[in-house]
């Protein structure tokens, strides 16, 4: 058996720790020889291959970043996409793929094995946790922990000038990541794309921050958005599932909130040092546990199937589970922790 390993999309702390996870059992226990390739769907498109046996996974386990490379490529929008990628996974000989993704790879993976017979076994992965059929994904461990020690660390200079900091952290479409750093570092507004905010409220909650002598700390995801976001938010572009992005909304919440109150505001925006750098162990736990059970589901021809994480225990469901819909904070979970907003 000869499997193919690929990681696409937004690199993300853990993803080495998979392609070890896999190639260590799948040569030592079952014999398999391995291939990687380069740059997610890129590679098996163009046939960009590199090895990939028990030598080159040593030493990777607490690498961020990804051995393979990654992008966003989508073969399913090119002309022939399939068929190159059918051409060339048999040109290689590669009996199973197996496809380390968030959304949108993931995507690709559960179409090219249900419309086109592609031997797929899908490993869920995003920094956003926004992937639904696993309770975590790796990399959002690693990607919290960093925005918490940043969150900590902003609240002693916002004391020191007694201003407001306002935080931006990744999440797009899903607030996991603010909410989660956000309790854990004791902001004291947390703003997450789910639920549109009223600058109002917010303002009167840094109001009554103050009057308790005490500096705000203000979390934002990057997808949160004003009541009236698209009339005041620059360079909105719609994405593939149809929602609107824009950039640059914890600048504009910072001036609006010295506007507003009169108190001098200051934006820290965390972006992709939230995905770099040395995977946590819960990550590393995770993502090795995925790459184990990623080599059985292909040993038992279990094709079609993603690896995900149900309570403490890793089983399988279909790719396509996964990719129907995101993830994203329930509204009670997120009035939970409004007790402590102001
Ligand atoms: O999906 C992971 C993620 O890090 C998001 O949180 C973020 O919005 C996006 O990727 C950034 O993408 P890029 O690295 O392509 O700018």
């Amino acid at each position: 058996m000869r499997v193919g390993v690929l990681t696409g999309g937004g690199d993300c702390p853990g993803l080495n720790a998979v392609i070890r996870g896999a190639v260590r059992k799948g040569v030592q226990e079952y014999g398999y020889e391995f291939i990687g390739y380069r740059d997610g769907w890129r590679g098996p498109l163009e046939g960009d291959t590199l090895p990939l046996a028990i030598p080159n996974v040593r030493g990777i386990l607490p690498r961020g970043g990804t051995i393979l490379g990654s992008s966003r490529t989508n073969p399913l929008k090119s002309r022939d996409g399939v068929r190159r990628i059918k051409d060339n996974l048999a040109k290689a000989e590669v009996d199973a793929l197996i496809v380390i993704g968030g959304e949108d790879t993931l995507g690709v993976a559960a179409e090219l094995h249900g419309s086109y017979g592609v031997n797929c076994v899908g490993v869920p992965k995003t920094i956003d946790n926004d992937l639904s059929a696993t309770d975590y994904t790796f990399g959002f461990d690693t990607a919290v922990s960093i925005a918490t020690e940043a969150i900590d660390r902003l609240h002693t200079t916002a004391e020191s000038h007694m201003r407001v900091l306002v935080v931006e952290v990744m999440g797009r479409h899903a607030g996991w990541i603010a909410l989660h750093s956000g309790l854990a570092g004791g902001a004291n507004v947390i703003l997450i794309p789910e639920q549109r905010f009223d600058i109002d409220q917010v303002c009167s909650w840094v109001t009554s921050r103050f009057q308790a002598s005490y500096a705000p700390i203000v979390v934002i995801a990057e997808g949160a958005m004003p009541k009236d976001g698209e009339a005041v938010l620059k360079d909105g572009t719609k994405d593939s599932f149809g929602h609107v992005r824009l950039s640059g909304v914890g600048e504009w919440l910072a001036k609006e909130i010295e506007a507003r109150t009169g108190k001098e505001a200051r934006t820290t925006v965390l972006g992709h040092v939230q995905r770099g750098g040395t995977p946590t162990a819960f990550d590393r736990w995770l993502a090795t546990r995925f790459g184990l059970h990623a080599i059985d589901a292909v040993r038992e021809g279990d094709f079609g199937a993603m690896v995900s994480l149900r309570g403490t225990d890793v089983v399988r469901v279909p790719i396509a589970e996964a990719t129907a819909r995101l993830k994203t904070v329930d509204p009670g979970l997120y009035r939970e922790v409004g007790v402590f907003f102001g």
